[in-house]
This record gives structure tokens, C-alpha cells and sequence, in this order.
């Protein structure tokens, strides 16, 4: 067998060197193609190969009638969005991503973000601790999971709200799960957002719902600016100058946000949550384990083509 590693934004060293490993101990043969910039090579290149991990990389149908023998696309990430999935499924080639390799970095990122927040944003005055404070996880998936694993560390007492999640997986981590997203919201003095952007979250995080969170309530968003209804949140803040806003997901009006909220609103400059060597590394080397056990086993856990 033979896979490509095609990363026009290469991985760190350390990161081929695991996939490498992998690839190798499972008997294949591992080619590596970075930094390619014009499409022409990466068309050359898939050629003979069986399978390819990407990240941002774009694999449309050119690429897949160039690659004849191919078998698997793993997107080494969340997001696939940069493959042809259509195209994919019509030559029969499976198309995986490695969801939850990059949440706890997304988690570090949230809890960053939220002492910042209660720190009154560093700038001199006494702010809270979260130690005792009820923390909101919108959403008990990947990251969510994450988050209560190290609001645990910080002796927070720890809420959970989630659509689909069983609650006895969500108390079994001993977080108290509630019934409505009302319910979390009313409680809990920081809600952090881990939901995805669906016909049903968009735009539903809105004026009703903060407005039920206690005073000095901080809103934390890690998750997608889709959910967030801006013109509502605005209107809110204007009104209930105790709470806080902070973003990793920069929002539309965000020239609104700074110039209306000062020192009650903070956005990462661009999304930062999955940006960590790390969340790398574990995202190569776990799409490089997906292809072996796709190979070896007939294993498509992960595959999100129909
Ligand atoms: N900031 C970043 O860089 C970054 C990185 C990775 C993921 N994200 C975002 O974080 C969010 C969570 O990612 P994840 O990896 O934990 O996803 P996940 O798929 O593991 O979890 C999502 C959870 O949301 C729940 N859910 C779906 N619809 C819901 C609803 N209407 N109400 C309540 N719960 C609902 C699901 O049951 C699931 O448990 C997503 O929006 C993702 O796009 C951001």
C-alpha cells in the first residue's frame, strides 16, 4: 500500500515522524508531498497511491480521476469541507476526519478565555475566581467532555445541557445534567458553547436565553459565530451592562462588539481553538491509524461519506 501525506501547510516534523511509524509498522509505504503549491503536482503525485491524508488541502473531482488506485481520503482535522464528497462517494472512495483530536485544545483555549474574563480582562482591577462557580457546557460532545474534565480542576461546579447526549453518560462524569437549555443558562453564572452550526442552533443563542443567566454572567464561544444571534446579544449587553462576551470566533459585528462593550468583550483575532502542535500531531497520527485499521480491518468508523 502506499499513502501520501499532501499538505501544502506541512505538518511539524514530529507529526510525519508518527504517522511514519505507524504507516511503516503496518507494512506500507509512506510519500510525502508538502508545500506543493500548484495543483499539477499533487495531480501527479496521487497517481499510484491507495490513500491520502490531507489537511486544509483541496481533493475535487480532478484529483480523484487523477488518483486511480485510491481507496481513502482522512482529512487530518475536524472540518472537510475541502473535499468533494460527491466525487468521493461516485468513484467509491471512503472519506474520513479525525473528530476530537484538536478538543482539548479547544478546552484550554475556552478556560483561557474565561479567566480572562473574570480577571476583568488583566487591566488592574480586582476580578473573581471561578473555584465554586457554575459553569454551563452547551453541548456534551468532544469538547464539551473536555471542558468538564478541567473545570474540575478549577472546583467548578459543573452543568451540562445536550440535545442527544444521554444524561447518564453526562452524570456519570459527575456533571449534573439539566433538562432544558433555559434550565443551564438560568443557572449557571459562565456558559460555555459547544454546539455545532445547525438549522437548529443557528442564531439561537439569543436575548431570552442570556438574559436568564445571573448577574455577571460571561459567555463563552468556542464553537461557530452562526449560533450566535448578534443583533440580540448587542441589544443585551447595551441593556445588562454586568455581562461579559468572549469569542474565539470573531463575529460579524465585531467592530460593534469593541466599540460598545469595551472591557466586556474579547475576540481571538482569528479562530485559535485547534491551533496547537499538539492537536496536530494527534489529528496526523490518528488519520494515519484510521487508514491502517481501513486497510487491515474493513474498519470505517470515522467515515463521513455516504
Ligand atoms: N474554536 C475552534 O477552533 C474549534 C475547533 C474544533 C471544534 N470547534 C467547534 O466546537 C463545537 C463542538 O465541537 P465537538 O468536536 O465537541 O463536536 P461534537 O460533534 O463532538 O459534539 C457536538 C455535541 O453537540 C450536541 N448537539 C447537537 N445539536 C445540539 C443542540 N441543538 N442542542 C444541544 N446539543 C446539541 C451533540 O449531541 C454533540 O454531543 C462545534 O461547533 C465545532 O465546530 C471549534
Amino acid at each position: 500500500m502506499k499513502i501520501l501525506v499532501a499538505t501544502d501547510k506541512p505538518f511539524a516534523k514530529v507529526a510525519v515522524d508518527g504517522i511514519r511509524k505507524e504507516v511503516e509498522a503496518a507494512g506500507y509505504e509512506l510519500v510525502l508531498l508538502e508545500k506543493y503549491g500548484e495543483k499539477t503536482k499533487l495531480l501527479e503525485a496521487v497517481k499510484d497511491v491507495n490513500a491520502i491524508i490531507i489537511r486544509s488541502d483541496i481533493i475535487d473531482a480532478e484529483v480523484f480521476d487523477a488518483a486511480k488506485e485510491l481507496k481513502i481520503v482522512v482529512r487530518a482535522g475536524a472540518g472537510y469541507d475541502n473535499v468533494d464528497l460527491a466525487s468521493a462517494t461516485a468513484r467509491g472512495v471512503c472519506v474520513m476526519n479525525t473528530p476530537g483530536q484538536n478538543s482539548n485544545a479547544v478546552a484550554e483555549l475556552a478556560f483561557g478565555m474565561m479567566v480572562m474574563a473574570v480577571r476583568n480582562f488583566y487591566n488592574g482591577t480586582s476580578g473573581t475566581e471561578l473555584m465554586g462557580k457554575k459553569l454551563g457546557i452547551h453541548a456534551y460532545g468532544n469538547v464539551g467532555r473536555n471542558v468538564a474534565r478541567v473545570a474540575k480542576g478549577f472546583g467548578m461546579d459543573i452543568y451540562a445541557f445536550d440535545a442527544f447526549c444521554p444524561k447518564e453518560v453526562i452524570e456519570k462524569d459527575g456533571v449534573k445534567a439539566v433538562s432544558s437549555v433555559e434550565e443551564l443558562y438560568s443557572t449557571c453564572n459562565v456558559v460555555s458553547l459547544h454546539i455545532p452550526a445547525t438549522p437548529e442552533t443557528k442564531n439561537s443563542i439569543n436575548y431570552a436565553l442570556v438574559n436568564k443567566m445571573p448577574k455577571g454572567g460571561v459567555l463563552v464561544n468556542t464553537a461557530r459565530k452562526e449560533v450566535i444571534n448578534e443583533a440580540e446579544l448587542i441589544k443585551l449587553m447595551e441593556e445588562r451592562t454586568d455581562l461579559k462576551y468572549v469569542t474565539d470566533i470573531m463575529p460579524a459585528a465585531n467592530d460593534e462588539f469593541v466599540s460598545k462593550f469595551e472591557g466586556r468583550y474579547f475576540s481571538t483575532p482569528k479562530k485559535m481553538g485547534a491551533q496547537t502542535a499538539e492537536a496536530n500531531i494527534n489529528a496526523g497520527i490518528a488519520a494515519a491509524k484510521q487508514i491502517v485499521s481501513f486497510f487491515k480491518d474493513g474498519c470505517e468508523k470515522f467515515r463521513v461519506n455516504k
